[in-house]
């Protein structure tokens, strides 16, 4: 089963998705957690190409070839390959962050995006967990993590605010896959919904 998360910045996909990994694993699953961009060496060096420096570094067309490139390179050597040995693979973000960002904030790119996505990706995942909340809370929580790599969280709350919008939309444009999980609350409460979930696709 590949189940992927998916939601703004600081949304806490990142603490949930390795909370599921260990209820999962504590369950007698085989199971491997990664993420995008990255998941793969090759990915990950593509990672620090989009998500450090200037934030004029790529046009919006060559992001999307970047991000999709390191998509495939992740597809190939970590995803399908676990996949084919029966494991539960959990991805932090994947093809809709792309459909997201670079399909939606700067112009309406969503055409090239899903083109390219069919020639080069072809899969979508087997469950998508949308954690949904207040871009006000998800962009403090996101400015109070150390990083360099802030080539996106520069754009402030507007562009948030678009982005809970667009993957609002996205989940009822896929409401097969999507699954819509209230982000504004503990870890733990958050974590328990996504459990139950989960749990009730893999029976
Ligand atoms: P994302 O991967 O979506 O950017 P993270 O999981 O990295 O989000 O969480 C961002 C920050 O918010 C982290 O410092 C994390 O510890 C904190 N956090 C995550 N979930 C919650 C929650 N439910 N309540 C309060 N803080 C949270
Ligand atoms: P991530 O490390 O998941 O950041 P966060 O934990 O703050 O959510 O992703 C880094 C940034 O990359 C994030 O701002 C969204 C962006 N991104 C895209 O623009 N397109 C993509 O296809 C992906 C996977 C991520």
């Amino acid at each position: 089963m590949f189940i992927t998360f998916e939601g703004i910045d600081g949304s806490g996909k990142s603490t949930q998705a390795h909370l599921l990994r260990d209820t999962l694993v504590a369950q007698g699953f085989d199971v491997i957690l990664t993420r995008e961009p990255g998941g793969s060496p090759g990915a990950e060096e593509i990672r620090s190409l989009v998500l450090e420096g200037d934030p004029d570094r790529w046009s919006a067309e060559t992001e999307i070839l970047l991000f999709t490139a390191a998509r495939r390179d992740h597809l190939e050597r970590t995803i399908l390959p676990a996949l084919a040995k029966g494991k539960v693979v959990i991805c932090d973000r994947f093809a809709d962050s792309t459909r997201m960002y670079q399909g939606l904030s700067r112009g309406d790119l969503r055409g090239i995006v899903d083109q390219l996505h069919n020639i080069m990706i072809g899969r979508e995942p087997d469950l998508t967990i949308l954690i949904d909340m207040d871009p006000a809370i998800g962009l403090s929580r996101a400015k109070s993590r150390q990083t360099s790599e802030e080539r996106f969280e520069d754009f402030g709350q507007a562009l948030q605010e678009q982005m809970r919008r667009g993957f609002l939309s996205l989940a009822r444009e896929y409401a097969d896959r999507f699954h819509v999980i209230d982000g504004g609350r503990s870890q733990s409460e958050v974590a328990s919904d996504i459990a139950t979930l989960v749990q009730e696709q893999l029976v």
